[in-house]
């Protein structure tokens, strides 16, 4: 199983290029145009081409996909069905509006985030879903997390490695991650790696650098998840080759966020943030659901905070509390408080991705399918090591015991039972 299906470069503006998917159009960055040809066969991820291969390659694996994927292509549409006629009135004309095409206001996702009746969210669902499947089609984007260490200086209130903690901390060095990128893409055909962990200085930029720019060469997207560094290293990580960035800003609270993150600075998370989308990064950020005293407003701020930070991918998931934490006895959400936020994210962000993050699995094993029928439309597999994977314990019980071989089956199960493709097709050409 490949995690990308290769596309055909037809067209070459200036780093501007457009792809062909078995007939669709998609427009693509070229990072280093010198390297491409019109005719060429690549691999993109998050809208970049990283890799070229051999036509006879290309050929292969389009040969093995293309039955398969308009089939993919029906099902998804018959699974994106929608029946207004259950809706109730208070709805109908917000649901209306969202499945012609329109953003919801604030007022509307309010809303939709008070439902609580079963016949109320499925018809909620099913609108996300069917704006998912128009905006994006059946695109899955599915990428390989690494979490490369779990020392952290920082001493955050929900966080299972705030560095009070006393538990066993690893660092991989940096061959032993180059070698787990080199590996799971060699086996698995993973063409973006998140590099994830603690705020942990032990690693300096240069280190960072040489594992950037290796797995970059490898003919991957490099996505960075290691918190707050000053913008001079990220600029450098960039130069080395990373493109894409995951730091979430935690919560559009700065009263809260300074109260839960002591010693660090709200503004300067997003500034930071909004910087990296300055030089060039591709942005994925987000927030925890269910900080004690938020309310349903606070959960769009932190909605409409992300958006205008202009993501390709929204990331949140619910507050688990954890043990040995400040906010250990604090209660857990429910599955469907979790669903409506993506149906509702959905809905006032048609264009950008939506994750499944591990903190929903957590929460509910069965809630990843229900995510990706509710509007959700990308997932991370966990690549790293089992003998670290247990102390990378940011929360307690994390859905994250399966080897790599069971998750990828497991995940190819889910999507194709979803009619998913893992493309880079979403948002087609012209959007
Ligand atoms: N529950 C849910 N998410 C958590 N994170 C950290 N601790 C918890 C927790 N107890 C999330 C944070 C961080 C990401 C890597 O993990 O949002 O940004």
């Amino acid at each position: 199983m490949c995690y990308a299906i290769p596309a055909k470069l037809t067209a070459i503006n200036g780093q501007i290029g457009m792809l062909d998917y078995f007939g669709e159009q998609r427009k693509v960055l070229l990072d280093e145009t010198e390297n491409y040809q019109i005719g060429d066969y690549v691999f993109a991820q998050g809208g970049i081409v990283v890799s070229k291969l051999e036509e006879a390659e290309a050929l292969a694996i389009l040969d093995a996909w293309k039955d398969i994927f308009f089939e993919l292509k029906r099902q998804d549409q018959e699974l994106a069905q929608v029946n207004l006629q259950t809706a109730s009135p208070n709805i109908l004309s917000i649901l209306q509006k969202a499945n012609h095409g329109q953003e919801i206001t604030r007022a509307d996702a309010e809303i939709l985030l008070q439902l609580q009746h079963p016949h109320e969210l499925k018809v909620l669902y099913e609108v996300a879903n069917a704006v998912r499947q128009k905006v994006h089609g059946n695109a899955s984007c599915i990428h390989g997390i690494i979490e490369f260490s779990n020392y952290c200086k920082n001493s955050c209130h929900y966080c299972g490695i705030r560095c009070e903690r006393d538990i066993p901390r690893y660092r991989m060095q940096p061959e032993e991650i180059i070698e787990l990128a080199r590996d799971t893409m060699q086996r698995y055909g993973f063409k973006a790696f998140v590099l994830q962990s603690g705020e942990d200085e032990w690693y300096d930029d240069a280190m960072l650098e040489k594992i950037v720019s290796t797995i970059k060469h490898l003919g991957a997207l490099v996505f960075l998840s290691i918190g707050i560094r000053s913008a001079e290293s990220y600029q450098r990580l960039y130069q080395a080759g990373a493109r894409a960035a995951l730091l979430r800003f935690e919560t559009s609270n700065a009263a809260t966020f300074e109260k839960l993150r002591p010693g660090t600075s709200f503004n300067e998370r997003i500034n930071l943030l909004r910087e990296l989308k300055t030089m060039g990064y591709i942005i994925a950020t987000g927030f925890i659901i269910g900080f004690p005293g938020e309310t349903h407003a606070e959960t769009i701020g932190n909605i409409l905070l992300a958006k205008s930070l202009q993501p390709d991918m929204h990331s949140f998931g619910p507050l688990i509390p954890t043990v040995d934490t400040p906010l250990a006895s604090y209660p857990k959400l429910t599955k469907a408080e979790v669903l409506k936020v993506i149906a509702v994210t959905r809905l006032l962000d048609r264009n950008s991705n939506i994750l499944v993050t591990s903190a929903l699995e957590t929460l509910d094993a069965s809630a990843r399918k229900e995510a990706f029928l509710a509007g959700a439309n990308s997932m991370m597999i966990n690549l790293t090591p089992l003998e670290y994977r247990e102390q990378y314990a940011i929360y307690d019980n994390r859905a994250c015991k399966l080897s790599v071989d069971d998750a990828v089956s497991d995940t190819v199960q889910l999507l194709f039972s979803l009619g998913r493709a893992p493309t880079d097709l979403s948002m087609k050409a012209g959007n």
